[in-house]
């Protein structure tokens, strides 16, 4: 029993620990992990703009509104957020990225953006992570449906979706922590729901999928769920919200709760 607390508390340290690191990341890590699911610089347009040239284009103070509040920003009716808005059909959601997260985020934008300019016959610019060849994964939207309802467990782990979002199109009424999603495909897009759930950057999530992230099949399943859903192709039996998934939101914000207390 005594080596068991002692073991909890070692993995707890090496928690808090690896989470000091992580808060140490450089731009370009930060780059890679939250924004790379949609965007590129120099490699073209994926579901928001290439960002190759922006720190020229915008001035710095509105970067970093974009980057830490962008539902702030659209709020406040920003003219050129709206034009971006209307142009890539939806809005950035907000990432959780801090101010200054987000000036390290500029700072290498700048440097990489500059890199890239000079000649425009050189090699294309690639984005940073290079963008894998567009998924040919295809996804199946069935076995979407039973991983968002938990009928079947994430490969790495992750809570079922529908402990906190509903797809009321589809006849699911899940946990109300999160939205419903309904209408992701075409707010999202494709690429757009492929990005945020490989990236999982929203605030929520972030904490509850660290270390779990989805396969690239999963996200493949998932966004053909999404996409059967919203055109209602989906047979809209009742999936109400079950003992189960109360029990797994109720684990789920006891553990957030108590990572955040350490
Ligand atoms: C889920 C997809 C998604 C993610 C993740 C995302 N963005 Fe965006 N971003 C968009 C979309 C869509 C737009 C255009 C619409 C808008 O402005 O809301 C945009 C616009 C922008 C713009 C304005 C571009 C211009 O031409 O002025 C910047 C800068 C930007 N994003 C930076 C970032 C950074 C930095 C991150 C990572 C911290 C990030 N984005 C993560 C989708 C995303
Ligand atoms: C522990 C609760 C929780 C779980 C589990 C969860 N989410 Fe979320 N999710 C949230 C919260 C909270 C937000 C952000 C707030 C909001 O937009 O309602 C969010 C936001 C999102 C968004 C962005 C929504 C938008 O309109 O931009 C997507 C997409 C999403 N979740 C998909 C999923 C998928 C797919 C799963 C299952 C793999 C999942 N979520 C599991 C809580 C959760």
């Amino acid at each position: 029993m005594r080596e068991a607390v002692f073991i909890g508390i070692a993995i707890l340290l090496i928690v808090v620990i690896s989470a000091g690191i992580v808060d140490a990341k450089s731009g370009e890590e930060l780059f890679s992990e939250k924004c790379s699911g949609c965007h590129t610089i120099g490699g073209g347009d994926m579901a928001g703009p290439d960002l190759a040239g922006v720190t020229e284009k915008r001035d710095k103070d509105w970067l970093i509104k974009i980057i830490t509040e962008p539902d702030k920003l659209a709020r406040e009716n920003d003219p050129i957020m709206k034009e971006l808005i209307n142009k890539y059909g939806f809005q950035m959601p907000n990432l959780g990225v801090t101010r200054g997260e987000a000036e390290l985020i500029i700072d290498f934008l700048a440097q990489y953006s500059e890199r890239g300019t000079p000649s425009e016959t050189s090699t294309p610019a690639v984005s940073p992570t290079p963008k894998e060849t567009p998924q040919v994964v295809a996804g199946d939207p069935e076995s979407g449906r039973m991983l968002f309802i938990g009928e079947k467990r994430f490969q790495n782990d992750g809570p079922p979706c529908i402990s906190c979002h509903s797809v009321r199109k589809a006849g699911i009424n899940g946990g109300t922590l999160g939205n419903d999603l309904s209408d992701l495909y075409s707010k999202l897009g494709e690429q757009g729901i492929q990005g945020a759930l490989k990236s999982l950057q929203f605030p929520v999530m972030k904490d509850v999928f660290a270390g779990k992230s989805l396969t690239e099949k999963e996200i493949a399943d998932l966004t053909a769920f999404f996409k059967e859903a919203e055109q209602g192709k989906s047979k809209p039996d009742q999936y109400p919200l079950s003992g189960f998934a109360v029990f797994v939101v109720a684990l789920v914000i006891a553990g957030v709760y108590y990572g955040r207390v350490k």
